[in-house]
């Protein structure tokens, strides 16, 4: 924490020795899924939705249920705020996505997306295609807002741009789903899942961006849902799905350094949740926290969604000690230190 307070003194301090710039990158662009969702599902026809209490009972600066799958803030919220913006990327479905706002960034993602289009089909969720589309859109808005295309297209290559998706491919997809499951180890699910990461990599490549980082899959197997789900008796975290996150987080970084070496000038980076996350869950104590097998919202061990809501029984009072909000999510706390470590991780994207 101390080691990632000094980065961003000094990269601050950088930033305010270059020119007028206030920020670090001129804009964030955000993709994916419910980890970095900031409201796209609120109006949509899916019960994939966090736009409810106790959602956001720990907001601020004044508790709101934005349909952040959260507390409070999400770990891109931290990482906004450490490169020195004031605001977040609207949801670019919501109100706010207008105007002047956009020139800032946008947040495209919606939970329960995931690389394969099917998986956002299963929830009505917004296909990362999709949100490739609403990214195209945006940014013939930019254009106009900003008065140019080459104003435009130095934000766009300015711009950090995050993507989050995996998750939902597995724990909602591939694991439930008998067919999918019967029919590829999951080894070859991470394959053909790489496919169309690499495709969208190279799509907002040619989009003009040229800084992306893309978090590796969190420990599938220590979130409390899956525990519950898939994991009989015990209170450990499932080994199998830990293992298959491995696998892919391997894979994941050979299809970015292959991507890195036909794009030598895309800064791409491999952000890793991974070890941070279980790092929390095998020693919460160590970074203050008391909790990490059961969720604060509900019973703790099933609730997300729907399911957590102002009338579940069991709600803990104050979430700052829990490492998991709902069954899949971490607490604004957690997202605190996962965000420090990923400001380490990414400090070549924004040099
Ligand atoms: C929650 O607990 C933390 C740590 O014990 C404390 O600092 C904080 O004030 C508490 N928050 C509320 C709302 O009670």
């Amino acid at each position: 924490m101390a080691a990632s307070a000094a980065i961003v003194t000094i990269a601050l301090c950088l930033a305010a020795g270059a020119a007028e710039a206030q920020t670090l990158v001129p804009a964030v662009m955000i993709f994916g899924d419910s980890v970095v969702d900031a409201g796209n599902n609120n109006g949509l026809l899916t019960l994939v939705k966090a736009n409810f209490p106790p959602y956001g009972r720990d907001f601020s600066p004044r508790p709101f249920p934005t349909g952040r799958f959260c507390n409070g803030k999400l770990a891109t919220d931290f990482t906004v705020e450490n490169l020195g913006f004031t605001t977040y990327p609207p949801a670019y479905l919501s109100r706010e996505a207008t105007g002047n706002n956009l020139l800032t960034g946008a947040n495209f993602a919606s939970a329960a997306s995931g690389y394969l289009d099917r998986t956002a089909n299963l929830y009505r969720a917004i296909s990362l295609n999709q949100q490739l589309e609403n990214y195209r859109e945006y940014q013939s808005n930019v254009v106009r807002i900003a008065g140019g295309k080459d104003k435009a297209a130095g934000i766009f290559s300015g711009a950090l741009h995050i993507l989050s998706a995996g998750s939902s491919d597995y724990v909602q997809n591939y694991y439930i789903d008998p067919y999918l499951n019967g029919a590829y180890t999951p080894e070859q699910f991470a394959d053909f899942l790489l496919r169309p990461f690499a495709s969208f990599v190279q799509s907002l490549y040619g989009l003009g961006a040229r800084r992306i980082g893309v978090t590796s899959l969190p420990p599938t197997g220590c979130l409390p849902a899956a525990i519950t789900l898939f994991g009989g008796s015990g209170f450990g975290c499932v080994e199998r799905l830990n293992a298959d996150a491995v696998a892919f987080n391997k894979k994941l970084a050979a299809s970015a350094d292959s991507l890195k070496r036909s794009h030598p000038d895309l800064k791409l980076v491999v952000f890793d949740v991974y070890n941070p996350l279980l790092d929390l869950v095998k020693n919460p104590s160590n970074h203050g926290f008391f909790e990490a097998r059961k969720a604060c919202c509900g019973t703790g061990t099933i609730e997300t969604s729907l399911l957590c809501n102002a009338r579940s029984p069991g709600t803990c009072a104050n979430a700052t000690g829990y490492v998991f909000w709902d069954s899949f999510h971490p607490t604004e706390a957690a997202n605190k230190v996962l965000a420090n470590a990923l400001l380490i991780q990414g400090i070549e994207l924004i040099s």
